[in-house]
């Protein structure tokens, strides 16, 4: 089972109003939308979106008797075409929590994890083209480094990236174990014996695939367009690009004036669409950490629609 993370921080900002209409554009499991559920009376809507569809059926089912949730397969980045295919023009509340679910992790044959041995995959969404087989075996060498360091902040980038680039000439690295194992033959051991060494590259290659910072950029402009006056934004994020992009974005909407510094007066009739509610990101208690230690990089940002 999946355990949300900051469950209750993320439902105490989300919500405020009852009956409203919300958008989980990461349902997952379902953690989070089942709390929300709770909370909302029965004119409520959800919308409920997850680009994974095996995730997204099995979701589905479980929620089958609550007519209040509309189940969409389709990536967060379409946002506004999905509202406008439902005939909604604003919402209540959007929330994202991002990345992977345990139960894409632990299912072997999805290729995310490196503890089991399955085809290089990665995808969120199976129809997808580009898998990690593809960016593994068919990217050049600075295209890796590249990836390597700026998504997984790798410091043996170059030694993994050339062992890579060496072992394709004889034969494609077609598993995640084949993959592991290369990357544990081109680390230190000190390396190898503090965390295991392929968790780096592995959520480098992950996100990649997914275009997991592509699909941020995209939906967070829509995502303030399509909020009510009042309306919440609440991102959980996992790793520090992520919340960069989310904390610059709202930072930026939350500005009255966006003139350069020194001019007298304004003159930018820039109007702030956002006002912050986490001044700081909401981070889990060492308690949920000790219980969930998936949650231990997470951080939660709110705002509220002007
Ligand atoms: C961390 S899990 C969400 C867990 C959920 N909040 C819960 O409590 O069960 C992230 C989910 O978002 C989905 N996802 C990630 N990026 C997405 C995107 N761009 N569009 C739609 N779904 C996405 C993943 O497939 C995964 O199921």
């Amino acid at each position: 089972m999946h355990q949300p993370v900051l469950l209750y921080e993320t439902i105490f900002y989300l919500l405020n109003k009852p009956d409203g209409i919300y958008v989980d554009g990461t349902v997952g499991g379902g953690g989070h939308l089942h709390e929300l559920l709770q909370k909302l009376n029965k004119k409520a809507r959800i919308l409920a979106l997850d680009k994974d569809l095996h995730t997204l059926e099995e979701t589905k089912r479980r929620f089958q008797h609550d007519p209040r949730v509309i189940f969409v397969h389709e990536d967060f980045r379409h946002l506004s075409r999905v509202l406008a295919e439902h005939n909604l023009t604003k919402v209540d509340g959007i929330m994202l929590d991002l990345g992977v679910s345990s139960f894409q992790l632990d299912l072997e044959e999805r290729g995310f994890s490196f503890h089991d041995d399955a085809r290089l995959d990665m995808r969120m969404n199976r129809q997808d083209q580009l898998s990690a087989w593809d960016v593994v075996n068919t990217y050049d060498e600075s295209d890796l480094v590249r990836i390597l360091i700026q998504y997984g902040e790798e410091k043996y980038a170059r030694s993994i990236v050339s062992n890579i680039i060496k072992k394709r000439q004889g034969k494609t690295i077609d598993t995640t174990l084949e993959l592991a194992e290369l990357i544990k033959a081109s680390v230190p051991a000190s390396y190898r014996r503090e965390k295991h060494p392929a968790r780096k590259t592995f959520q480098a290659l992950r996100m990649e695939v997914n275009d997991e910072l592509g699909a941020i950029e995209t939906v967070l402009p829509q995502a303030v367009e399509l909020l009510n006056p009042g309306g919440r934004l609440c991102v959980i994020t996992f790793h520090s690009l992520e919340d960069r992009l989310v904390k610059h974005f709202m930072q930026w909407e939350a500005r009255t004036c966006i003139c350069p510094p020194g001019l007298p007066v304004c003159t930018c009739n820039h109007q702030a669409r956002l006002e912050i509610l986490t001044r700081k990101p909401v981070q889990p208690t060492p308690e949920e950490c000790q219980r969930n230690p998936r949650s231990r990089s997470a951080k939660l940002r709110a705002a509220s629609r002007i």
